[in-house]
């Protein structure tokens, strides 16, 4: 290989290794980086999309340590319900939402029967303590928990 074909491959080389570092910080990866945005905003705990979640009163759903609850046909913060879905008896996730009995239950095999309002107060125990309530917010169709 002649010197100039030395070169030439050297300063290819060197190209590729720095387009190829670049792209590898810019996808949120790398030191320094910050995570991107939830959906709702920084401080979601839970968004979805009411033209396709939850189209139903009494339609539910049980993630990131929430259940959230159409109570009503609207949709407005006022139709539906957030609370925290951790037992305040001893720390299970509550099973389901009883849409005949308007209760939030938790049951076997790791709850011990309590029933909550979808307002989180206690209707049976053991649990003695309400459910952690959380804010609503509808913007459109996308509603947001904090
Ligand atoms: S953990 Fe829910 S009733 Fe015991």
């Amino acid at each position: 290989m002649e010197r100039r074909d030395f070169v030439s491959n050297i300063g290819m080389t060197l190209a590729l290794a720095c387009v190829g570092g670049l792209a590898a910080c810019s996808k949120g990866g790398g030191y320094g980086s910050s995570p991107d945005p939830a959906p709702g905003g920084p401080n979601a705990k839970l968004s979805l999309n009411l033209s396709t979640d939850l189209p139903n009163p009494g339609d539910f759903k049980i993630a990131n340590g929430i259940i959230l609850i159409r109570t009503g046909a609207g949709k407005t913060a006022a139709d539906f319900a957030a609370l925290s879905s951790t037992c305040t008896h001893q720390g299970c996730t509550v099973a389901t939402f009883n849409n005949t009995t308007k209760l939030i239950e938790c049951n076997a095999p790791c709850g011990h029967g309590s029933r909550f309002a979808t307002s989180g107060a206690v209707n049976a125990g053991p649990a003695a303590t309400p459910l952690t309530a959380y804010t609503i917010t509808v913007s459109g169709n996308t509603l947001t928990v904090t």
